[in-house]
């Protein structure tokens, strides 16, 4: 490593995060307030979506929802996030999901309230599950343009593809998304290989994966994400954890970075892995020898990509120049 990095400057660089799911933040104070705090061991995809079914379907009050939000955008600010897109699955809240409306406005006050304190921008992407069907995929989308709310940016596709990836059932959903102006993001490349990237881009028109690291497999679809700079929201220590891969070091990310794929780091569900932003990219940097201009690259990709309006990503670019320029 040329220059030693030193947590504060990785603080310091302004950055986005653009893939963190709201089931993923929640605090068990929150949930279980003084009882005791269950932690299972979880290390698979499958037993992780079951156990943020457990703790969303114990969050029943507004302001539980408040309070998560507002911790997002205090961890956010510390760890120089200044924009978040925040993913948030009404499938794994049994006392929201019919009532979207109710919990955006939750969540949308104290992260307004953040932002009027100096925090980050946050920017929800709404998003369906991969086990639904046609149906409900479109009928989630209806709802969020009849809800036309102004927290809302983007639609997203999350869960498990192990029982497959089904795009074709959700098509509808993103061309009605995207003619609507809702911006969209995808997870693809966890737990499908390089063809549920593929389609990810070419049949929902997803303008940003999550994760997508296994396109790895794919060097045609390596070079092509490359040359329409398809950006992947990559999480080395969820995909660490859920045994997607093996260890940081032996993690596609560098490879796929040198090839020229634009990508960012993240946290995925931070609370449940016990990580925090800081420490992703101080790992990562770690793992790969890289110093301040890598980083710095990886910076501007999470900004570049994120779904902040565009005055407000100028606006992040320009400050992160000039935090570079120092
Ligand atoms: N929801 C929360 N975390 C997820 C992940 N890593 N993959 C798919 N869906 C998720
Ligand atoms: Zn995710």
């Amino acid at each position: 490593m040329g220059v030693e990095l030193d947590r504060d400057w990785i603080a310091a660089l302004p950055k986005a995060e653009v893939h963190l799911h709201l089931e993923g933040c929640i605090p068990g104070h929150v949930v279980f307030g003084s009882e005791p705090v269950p932690d299972p061991e979880i290390d698979n995809l499958a037993d992780l979506l079951a156990h943020l079914d457990t703790l969303c379907g114990r969050i029943e009050r507004a302001d539980q929802l408040g309070e998560i939000a507002r911790l997002v955008g205090q961890r956010a600010s510390a760890a120089g996030a200044l924009h978040v897109d925040l993913i948030v699955n009404p499938s794994h809240w049994p006392h929201w999901r019919d009532r979207l409306g109710a919990m955006v406005d939750a969540l949308d006050g104290p992260l307004a309230e953040a932002e009027q304190d100096g925090g980050p921008t946050v920017g929800l992407c709404v998003s369906i599950s991969r086990t639904h069907r046609a149906g409900q995929a479109e009928e989630l989308v209806d709802r969020v343009l009849e809800l036309a709310h102004p927290r809302i940016v983007g639609l997203s596709i999350d869960g498990n593809e192990a029982g497959g990836s089904h795009n074709e059932r959700f098509v509808k959903a993103f061309d009605h998304a995207r003619a609507a102006g809702l911006r969209r993001c995808a997870h693809a490349g966890e737990s499908s290989g390089p063809e549920g990237v593929r389609e990810a881009v070419e049949m929902l028109g997803a303008e940003r994966i999550d994760h997508g690291i296994r396109c790895i497999g794919d060097p045609g679809l390596v070079a092509d994400l490359a040359r329409r700079g398809v950006p992947l929201d990559v999480c080395p220590t969820s995909n660490v954890v859920l045994g997607i891969v093996d260890d940081l070091a032996s993690h596609p990310l560098e490879a796929l970075r040198l090839a020229g794929v634009p990508v960012s780091l993240n946290t995925d569900d931070p609370l449940l892995y016990g990580i925090e932003l800081v420490g992703e990219y101080e790992r990562t940097a770690a793992a790969f020898g890289w110093g301040r201009a890598e980083l710095g690259g990886v910076a501007r990709t999470s900004i570049e990509s994120c779904f902040a309006s565009p005055d407000r990503r100028a606006a992040l670019v320009s400050e992160l120049d000039r935090f570079l320029a120092r």
